[in-house]
């Protein structure tokens, strides 16, 4: 495995909070290793930083396993960085070249203010979580596995939208900021699934006007498909418009009795 010594030059975005004025420092990182990751060397350079009582960068990080969706860059313009599929805590500096110079912005925008530096309020999203995107029923006992029979098709379909993260690089993706992607992937996971047939039609009602309240409109650009680090297809929009027309088209009262 290569263990090359690469020198970077970073472009950084500084903003002090939400209503500061930002801009971009330079900062040159020295020596770091193909094996780290963007975030390690992020963090040596705040090690840097702090060693010359200068501010820390601050970034949102967690699991660093592509799992909890926290780490949303917009590296050199792109949501995650050049490398498909991937989040930005699992892309490595084996990407970049020695002497390099890599712009490091926040997610852009409107629905995500900045809260500091790197840092940006992702809680839109939880408005539109918490006005559908569960399943209302009485916690009890896990019960078997395979108690209500799904085919391996629909579960397959299913799991592929539960992927989603939420990091959000679908809406920075996304030149009208459109969250379309990232509703679509939670409302199908649930309407893929027997267990989310009985809110199907006030789920995607109510997450979808959640998301119109918050976000731009989407106009099938499909720059979120191909920023999403877990690669949901866009299929999950057309499914979400298809059972939105049918919930507000269709007499929910009637097919609440069927
Ligand atoms: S830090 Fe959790 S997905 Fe990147």
């Amino acid at each position: 495995m290569s263990n090359h010594l690469k020198n970077i030059t970073l472009r950084i975005w500084r903003q002090a909070g939400p209503a500061a004025k930002g801009n971009f420092e330079t900062h040159v990182v020295d020596e770091i290793t193909d094996e780290a990751s963007f975030l390690e060397m992020l963090d040596l350079l705040n090690d840097k930083l702090i060693t010359e009582g200068k501010e820390a960068v601050v970034f949102d990080h967690d699991c660093r396993e592509g799992i909890c969706g926290t780490c949303s860059l917009m590296i050199d313009g792109q949501a995650h960085g050049p490398q498909r599929g991937t989040a930005s805590c699992q892309l490595h500096m084996r990407q970049f070249k020695s002497n390099d110079t890599i712009t490091i912005e926040p997610w852009r925008a409107s629905a995500f203010p900045i809260i500091k530096d790197l840092m940006v309020d992702r809680s839109a999203f939880d408005r539109i979580i918490e006005s559908g995107g569960y399943i209302t029923a009485e916690t009890g006992g896990a019960p078997d596995a395979n108690l209500i029979p799904i085919s391996k098709i629909v579960a397959d379909a299913a799991m592929d939208s539960a992927a989603c993260i939420g990091c959000g690089a679908c809406v920075a993706a996304c030149p009208n900021g459109a969250a379309n992607l990232f509703t679509g992937a939670k409302i199908a996971h649930l309407s893929r699934l027997p267990q989310g047939q009985a809110e199907r039609y006030s789920r995607v009602e109510a997450m979808v006007e959640t998301m119109d309240e918050k976000f731009g409109s989407c106009t099938n650009h499909g720059e979120c498909e191909a920023a999403c680090p877990k690669e949901i297809s866009i299929d999950v929009i057309a499914l979400m418009n298809k059972d939105y027309r049918k919930a507000k088209f269709a007499n929910r009262k009637d097919l609440a009795r069927k």
